[in-house]
C-alpha cells in the first residue's frame, strides 16, 4: 500500500468514551496539526481525483469541509458546502438522514451546482454511511452525477453503506483512505 498511509494513521488521535461510553472517537483535529500528514492526506485524493472531470467538490459540515476546500483548489473545481439545517441563507434542498436517536438533516443551496455536473462528495469518516447518502441524494435530486464519494476513515459499520449505496443510480463506491473502503470492490 502508499507508505503515506502509516503516517496518517498515527496522527489520528484515538479517543475511547467520547463523546459517550463505548464509542472510539477518531480526532482529525491531531491530523491537522501534523503538517505532512494533513499534507499527505490532501495529495493522495488530488492525485486520485485531479483527471476524473470532476467540476465541484461537496463537503459535509463541519468535518468535511477540513478537507474538501484543499482538494477542490488543487484539482480545479468549485466547493460547495452541505450545511446542517437553518444555516444557509438562501434557497435550499433538504435531505434528512437517521441517526443512532432521531433524524438529522443536510441542505444544500439551489443553484450551487448544475445539472450534468460531476461532484465528489467529502467527508472525514464513514460508519453507518447515513450521512453520505444523503449527500449523495441531494447532489442526484439537481441532476449531478456523483463520480464518488471519500473520506480519511472507514469504520466496519460501512457494510451498511454498502447496501444503501446499492440502491443509488448509477452504482457508488466509497474510498476511505483507512478502515474499510466499500463499493465496487468492497
Ligand atoms: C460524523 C462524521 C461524519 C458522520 C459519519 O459527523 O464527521 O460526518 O458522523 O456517520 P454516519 O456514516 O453514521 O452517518 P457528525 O454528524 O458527528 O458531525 P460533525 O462532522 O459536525 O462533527
Ligand atoms: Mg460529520
Amino acid at each position: 500500500g502508499d507508505p503515506r498511509l502509516q503516517g496518517i494513521s498515527e496522527a489520528i488521535r484515538v479517543v475511547p468514551h467520547f463523546p459517550k461510553p463505548g464509542i472510539m472517537f477518531q480526532d482529525i483535529t491531531t491530523l491537522l496539526l501534523d503538517h505532512k500528514a494533513f499534507k499527505d492526506t490532501v495529495d493522495i485524493f488530488v492525485d486520485r481525483y485531479r483527471n476524473m472531470g470532476i467540476s465541484v467538490v461537496a463537503g459535509v459540515e463541519a468535518r468535511g469541509f477540513m478537507f474538501g476546500p484543499s482538494i477542490a483548489l488543487a484539482i480545479g473545481a468549485k466547493f460547495v458546502p452541505l450545511r446542517k439545517p437553518r444555516k444557509l441563507p438562501g434557497e435550499v434542498i433538504s435531505e434528512a438522514y437517521v441517526l443512532e436517536y432521531g433524524t438529522d438533516c443536510l441542505e444544500m443551496h439551489v443553484g450551487a451546482v448544475q445539472p450534468g455536473e460531476r461532484a465528489l462528495i467529502i467527508d472525514d469518516l464513514v460508519a453507518t454511511g447515513g450521512t453520505l447518502s444523503a449527500a449523495i441524494r441531494l447532489l442526484e435530486r439537481v441532476g449531478a452525477e456523483v463520480a464518488e464519494c471519500a473520506c480519511v476513515i472507514g469504520l466496519p459499520e460501512v457494510k451498511k453503506l454498502k447496501h444503501r449505496m446499492h440502491n443509488s443510480k448509477p452504482f457508488l463506491t466509497c474510498l476511505a483512505l483507512l478502515g474499510r473502503a466499500c463499493g465496487r470492490e468492497g
